[in-house]
């Protein structure tokens, strides 16, 4: 596999992965190796380039890539961070970005009227297309009349190919639930699309119920109501939005792992959160958004054995406590990192 951790805390919080990785490999658990990429603000502000020529074709040869987070304030416009990370999502064609929400403990969750239990969604945000695509520009620029346009880009295979994935993704999870989520009542071309490919993948797929709703009510309804969404297909940007608000609903961005998939070639595995500037050098950021990612990665490359162990010793160590202060706990990032290599491997050998 490939690592590629980045910026700010994206570092230290894969660093822990990196230790996870080696932990499982010399117990014998795991085969893999792994190298390491330099991809980020100090290789671009030294060498002018963030992604070294051919990147994304050696990026190929690997089996899966786990990425930190990119993101520096020396460098504030962050065209290189969107040159590394809306890179490798659109280089590599990684079309879904799966972004899954669970609450682990009653005390994680900071919704009174709602049991923690009840908080299990996956979102399935399209990551390859509509505002992110980069079509746009700027007429007039710096002056009064200046002009800028960015273009939401929505294509019918692009919409079908990420529907079809929350629809099989659906059908295999207990409650089997699609709902749709977009802005057709303002953004009518694009929303046309995306309702109508939904009900026509929706037709093959009988045995999952549907719904939908417009984005600022399931931005509403994921605090009224969590407990009504199961997977959450949706358009880029706000997929990117819901998952921030449904990251809270499982304890916050510490916790809240993704996959950029391309199913069946390489794919990138990240936490959801950011290089978190503020944050970066005190030693107090948690791992267990990028161990669960390292996690998601290793059921992509077909070893959910070591998955579950890993989930099972990040649900225990929430249970103890063995967190760091933004879930509760007194842990540092190293401290938590211990613990979860201890609780991985004691699981896989009993
Ligand atoms: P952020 O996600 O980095 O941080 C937001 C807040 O969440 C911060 O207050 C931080 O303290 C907290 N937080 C984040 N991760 C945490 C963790 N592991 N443990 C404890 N607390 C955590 O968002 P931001 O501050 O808006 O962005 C910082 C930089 O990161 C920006 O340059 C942004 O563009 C970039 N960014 C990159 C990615 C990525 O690489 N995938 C994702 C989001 C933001
Ligand atoms: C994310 C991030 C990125 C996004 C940024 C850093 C470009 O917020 O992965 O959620 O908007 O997709
Ligand atoms: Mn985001």
């Amino acid at each position: 596999m490939a690592i590629v951790p980045g910026d700010g805390i994206g570092r230290e919080v894969v660093a822990e992965a990196i230790l996870l990785a080696e932990a499982l490999r010399s117990a014998g658990h795991l085969a893999a190796d792994w190298e390491e990429l330099d991809w980020g603000a100090e290789r671009f502000l030294t060498t002018g380039r963030a992604v070294p020529s051919g990147g994304f074709e050696y990026l190929r040869t690997f089996d899966a890539i786990l990425g930190g987070a990119f993101g520096d304030p020396r460098v504030p416009d962050g065209e290189y961070m969107r040159e590394i990370l809306l890179g490798m999502r659109f280089e590599l064609d990684l079309f879904v970005n799966l972004r899954p929400v669970r609450c682990l403990q009653e005390r994680l969750n900071p919704l009174k009227h709602v049991a923690a239990k009840d908080i299990d969604l996956v979102i399935v945000r399209e990551n390859t297309e509509g505002l992110y695509c980069g079509a746009g520009g700027v007429v007039h620029g710096r002056t009064p009349d200046e002009m800028a346009l960015q273009e939401m880009v929505v294509t019918r295979r692009g919409v079908e190919r990420i529907v079809r994935v929350a629809f099989e993704l659906a059908s295999d999870r207990p409650r089997g639930k699609v709902t749709l989520v977009d802005k057709a009542n303002a953004l009518r071309f694009a929303g046309e699309l995306w309702q109508r490919v939904f009900a026509e993948v929706a037709s093959a797929f009988p045995g999952v119920a549907t719904d939908h709703l417009y984005a600022d009510v399931a931005a509403m309804e994921m605090v009224r109501n969590p407990a009504r969404f199961d997977v959450i297909v949706t358009e880029n940007l706000f997929g990117d939005l819901l998952s921030d608000l449904a990251a809270m609903l499982g304890g916050g961005l510490g916790l809240a792992a993704s996959g950029n998939i391309n199913p069946g070639q390489v794919s990138m595995f990240e936490p959801v959160h950011g290089s978190a500037p503020d944050m970066a050098g005190t030693g107090t950021a948690c791992p267990l958004a990028a161990l669960s990612s390292f996690g998601l990665l290793l059921r992509h490359i077909h070893r959910a054995d070591l998955a579950a162990a890993i989930d099972a010793a990040i649900a225990g160590a929430v249970q103890a406590g063995e967190v760091t202060p933004d879930l509760g706990g007194r842990c540092t990032t190293s401290e938590v990192g211990r613990a979860i290599r201890a609780r991985t491997l004691e699981r896989l050998a009993a």
